[in-house]
């Protein structure tokens, strides 16, 4: 064997040896360190992005009361939002995008960490619907465009050619400068992230959107991105966003969220440290807004933005409210 080749091999090992002495720390802290002996808050609840989130949270606990589970809520309850077709960023409402296309996109969890996903659906009502049976009756992920609308059909989901006046309307206005334009808190591509925790003090989560207005077509969001969009952990909580979803996807922020609890982080800790690491990569995080809630299995909340405004909604204890959530840039 050649010097270099005994150097190849020898620094090969020693790589090999380092990496597990990585890879063991990461094993050993992964444990649920701060939450090993947490109790589970077993009273059931529902947390959801912006004012928008308020009646998914009462779908989401009414399939609750008709027996379902924590992946039952999170389905029928954002499908109150895609339902709700004056919604101009949710669903078939959605503004389009640039060639004048309504895409959808959406992902789903269960307390199994099982996921499904959907992107670039089209003329389907229910995007996060069809994510879950990705999950339950597919061995893959992800579907996308016509795959994910032929298995729809197929899965005996009706094509839908609604089309938004109001949205098309928007679509007409933007033709005239074709610039798009981030408006914080409209932002052109609101979302809803929901994560429901049943009686069982199980979670899952869905998240679905029609993203970003006037978008290139074919771009998908953090919406459908597990890890970005949303993430569930049974063991440690869950974490889902809002907001440009480049931002978040770029940062891996749900996963991040949830892996800072599972280090012993609050949800609100954590939430902090997934919007400071979009602002140490982005320059101009001050032109856009992204915001994240959490829950970790004690049935704690932690809900923040870039920019004040950010709403969330939560429905816990009898109580469903909307609330205002902290934000990096608070005066
Ligand atoms: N957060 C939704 C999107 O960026 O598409």
């Amino acid at each position: 064997m050649t010097n270099r080749r005994k150097f190849i091999k020898t620094s090969a090992a020693a790589g090999l040896g380092l990496g597990f002495g990585i890879l063991q720390k990461a094993f050993a802290q992964s444990a649920p360190a701060s939450n090993a002996n947490a109790s589970v808050f077993t009273d059931g609840l529902v947390l959801s992005t912006w004012d928008a989130g308020l009646p998914a949270n009462a779908a989401a606990w009414k399939a609750m009361q008709a027996g379902g589970n924590a992946l039952d809520m999170a389905e029928k309850g954002v499908n109150d939002t895609e339902n709700t077709l004056s919604n101009l960023t949710v669903g078939l409402g959605g503004y389009p995008d640039r060639e004048g296309h309504t895409t959808l996109d959406a992902c789903i969890m269960d307390s199994q960490g099982n996921a499904g996903s959907v992107m670039f659906l089209e003329h389907i009502k229910n995007p996060a619907s069809v994510a879950r049976r990705v999950m339950e009756k597919t061995p893959h992920v992800i579907l996308v465009g016509e795959g994910a609308y032929q298995f729809a059909l197929a899965e005996g989901f009706k094509h839908d050619d609604y089309v938004s006046e109001e949205s098309q309307k928007a679509w007409n206005e933007w033709l005239k400068t074709s610039q798009y334009k981030p408006i914080i808190n409209v932002e052109n591509h609101d979302t809803i992230g929901l994560i429901a925790m049943d009686m069982s003090g199980d979670l899952a989560g869905a998240c679905t959107t029609s993203g970003m207005a006037f978008k290139l077509h074919g771009r998908v969001g953090d919406s459908p991105v597990i890890g970005a969009g949303l993430y569930v952990d049974n063991e440690i909580g869950a974490a889902t966003s809002s907001g440009l979803g480049e931002a978040v996807i770029r940062t891996c922020g749900s996963f991040l969220v949830v892996e800072m609890m599972r280090q012993g982080a609050t949800p609100q800790e954590a939430c902090e440290e997934a919007v400071r690491r979009i602002q140490l990569k982005h320059a101009n995080y001050r032109d856009f807004q992204v915001g994240y809630l959490a829950v970790n299995k004690a049935g704690e909340i932690g809900a923040y933005a870039i920019h004040p405004g950010f709403t969330y909604s939560l429905l816990k204890q009898g109580e469903n409210k909307v609330y205002n959530s902290t934000s990096l840039l608070d005066k």
